[in-house]
């Protein structure tokens, strides 16, 4: 299904406080972690990039790194950084086949409704090497629902996520909670996944 247009144009218009909202993102261990179990010089997406905070982290890495966003003006905020390769998207068109060694879904694809996510599940699969890493991060709960902003939310359960990713052929190896602000000023519960295709 094609982005949600009003999620979308509200990330066209707030990306740079949403900017300001993650712009430590790049010191966040999940991140590093994720890099250190990458390859030298690994091919790595980042699928949903939104400013391309980690984009640009994978990047000064030294890897070879790609990015995609739905909102014009994330891309535009991602292609500051020289060295990363970004386009204008939505999920449903990404089909890539055994290219990236790592694919990182950092709080992008709780905007894809839950009828879509087993599709994508698959389509990331088959985009990574075999082995290849992958790390999903979205907030605990349950439904859909608009935020305070109407941007769509589809919630998860660590058990729905262990079954979705099981029934996509991904291996889960560990996971991490925690909590925080988001850009509506509310506080949830999130979850990242670590797994392999
Ligand atoms: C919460 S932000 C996360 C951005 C970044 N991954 C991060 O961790 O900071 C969600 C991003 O997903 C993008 N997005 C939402 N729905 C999308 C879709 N269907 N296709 C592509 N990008 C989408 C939004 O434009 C936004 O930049």
């Amino acid at each position: 299904m094609k982005p949600d247009a009003t999620t979308i144009d509200i990330y066209n218009s707030k990306a740079n406080d949403y900017t300001n909202l993650s712009k430590d993102a790049d010191q966040d261990i999940r991140l590093e972690n994720f890099a250190k179990a990458l390859p030298a010089k690994a091919r790595v997406l980042d699928y949903g990039c939104g400013p391309g905070t980690s984009a640009a982290y994978f990047a000064d890495q030294g890897m070879v790194t790609h990015a995609f966003d739905a909102s014009k003006e994330m891309v535009k905020l991602t292609s500051r950084h020289p060295l990363v390769k970004v386009w204008q998207a939505g999920f449903h068109e990404f089909n890539e086949v055994d290219t990236y060694d790592g694919v990182w879904a950092s709080f992008s694809l709780l905007h894809a409704p839950r009828s879509d996510i087993e599709g994508l599940l698959v389509a990331i699969h088959k985009s990574l090497k075999v082995g290849g890493k992958f790390c999903l991060s979205v907030k605990l709960g349950k439904g859909e629902a608009r935020d305070t902003l109407g941007r769509l939310y589809t919630y998860y359960e660590h058990k729905e996520l262990e079954r979705l990713l099981r029934a996509t052929k991904f291996t889960w190896e560990n996971h991490f909670n925690g909590s925080g602000k988001g850009l509506d000023g509310t506080i949830s519960k999130w979850i990242s996944v670590f797994a392999h295709a």
